[in-house]
């Protein structure tokens, strides 16, 4: 049966992605209330990371892709580092694409993790493997190994969000997404 221009089979999946969708933003919701509602992770929005995409829209995302590789690999893991580690991987709280004498941001892929993990440290109580995830997230430029599962769920997830708002691949659910992401920001703010 057809309606809307979907089978009934899509519109099941359709349904289920969104529920799934929305079952992992209670669960990063529920890990990382503090941060979610901090002030300095709201200014995050102020800054561009790749395309027309928010540092804030970029880390929610990782933090969502890390939860969904870990769950469909099945992989055991912390879960709540694992969304934590992910939210404050990009805490460096510039806009990198405006350097000034102060800082140039040159080598941005460089040295951010560093000035995240530093930023991060001085607000929260970070456990080794947030340290880890914010520290090494962008392996194999920061040639030390990650050390945990949580580290290489988050790098990959980094990797894929990058590359699809590079690619600008989110302008296709432009509408659905942004509506999703209105609720939750009415919800946490
Ligand atoms: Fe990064
Ligand atoms: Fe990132």
């Amino acid at each position: 049966m057809k309606g809307g221009g979907r089978t009934a089979g899509q519109s099941r999946r359709w349904i289920r992605g969104l529920e799934c969708y929305r079952a992992n933003w209670r669960k990063i919701r529920k890990a990382a209330p503090d941060i979610l509602n901090s002030r300095n992770f709201h200014r995050t929005r102020q800054y561009i990371q790749h395309g027309n995409v928010t540092v804030n829209d970029h880390v929610r995302d990782v933090a969502r892709i890390s939860l969904v590789i870990s769950e469909k690999l099945n992989i055991r893991c912390s879960r709540e580092e694992l969304i934590r580690g992910a939210l404050l991987h990009d805490y460096f709280l510039y806009d990198w694409h405006y350097p000034d004498r102060e800082h140039p941001h040159r080598l941005h892929g460089f040295f951010h993790p560093a000035r995240a993990l530093k930023n991060a440290s001085a607000e929260y109580n970070l456990t080794e493997r947030e340290k880890d995830i914010i520290r090494k997230h962008m392996w194999p430029l920061t040639v030390a190994l990650p050390k945990y599962k949580e580290t290489w769920i988050v790098t990959a997830a980094d990797k894929l969000c990058s590359l699809r708002e590079t690619a600008r691949l989110r302008r296709g659910h432009g509408a659905i997404l942004e509506k999703l992401k209105q609720e939750e920001n009415g919800e946490t703010e």
